[in-house]
């Protein structure tokens, strides 16, 4: 297998480039510098309810309206997901921290746990959507592409909600971050 390991120095910065087979902790790394929108997809009804933070939302197809998410086979989400066939995207506001930090089970909480801080109502699907969120995708799930240690979720949007002129929640990093205005 060619493997090269190339460093060098250009304009104050380490360039590290690696064929082949690519190393996990380098990919990571490089991962880490792709900003992201943070959003918390909601699965389930009732008590059989879960959900999970995500930066791994894209769009897909503007006809029909669609959009991807990648979610890893382990998570809670996943069971919950396959009994009830539907998912909300709800894509987090600056101030929405905590709701992240709830749906990446930080503090230990598990499934309707990760709930109780926050207000949700029923879209068309019947998955719960965050009342204040910036914006809400509810989707039904179209196909799934299960690859590695993830599951591609499409989603086939059945209804909106749309705030206006509300700031993200973003992440890059490792750390939750803010639009700063122009100096
Ligand atoms: C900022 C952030 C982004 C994340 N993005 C994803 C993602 O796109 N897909 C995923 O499967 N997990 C992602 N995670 C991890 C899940 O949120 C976390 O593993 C999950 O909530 C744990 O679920 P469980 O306790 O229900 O198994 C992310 C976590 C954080 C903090």
């Amino acid at each position: 297998m060619n493997q090269e390991r190339i460093s060098a120095f250009e304009t104050g910065a380490l360039v590290v480039r690696q064929e082949l087979p690519v190393e996990t902790g380098l990919f990571k790394d490089a991962m880490r510098h792709l900003a992201g929108a943070v959003s918390v997809i909601t699965v389930g009804r009732g008590s059989d309810r879960s959900g999970f933070t995500a930066t791994s939302v894209s769009s897909l197809a503007i006809d029909p309206p669609s959009l991807v998410v990648c979610l890893n086979r382990v998570s809670s989400s996943w069971q919950v997901l396959q009994r009830h066939g539907s998912f909300c995207v709800n894509v987090l506001a600056h101030d929405q921290q905590h709701v992240a930090d709830s749906f990446a089970g930080r503090g230990g909480l598990k499934g309707v746990e990760r709930y109780q801080d926050a207000q949700w109502q029923e879209l068309a699907t019947g998955t719960l959507a965050l009342a204040d969120a910036l914006t809400v995708f509810d989707c039904e799930l179209d196909d799934v592409i299960e690859r590695h240690s993830h599951a591609i979720l499409v989603g086939k949007v059945r209804a909106i909600t749309l705030r206006q002129q509300v700031e993200p929640l973003l992440y890059w990093h490792g750390a939750y971050r803010h639009i700063t205005k122009e100096r």
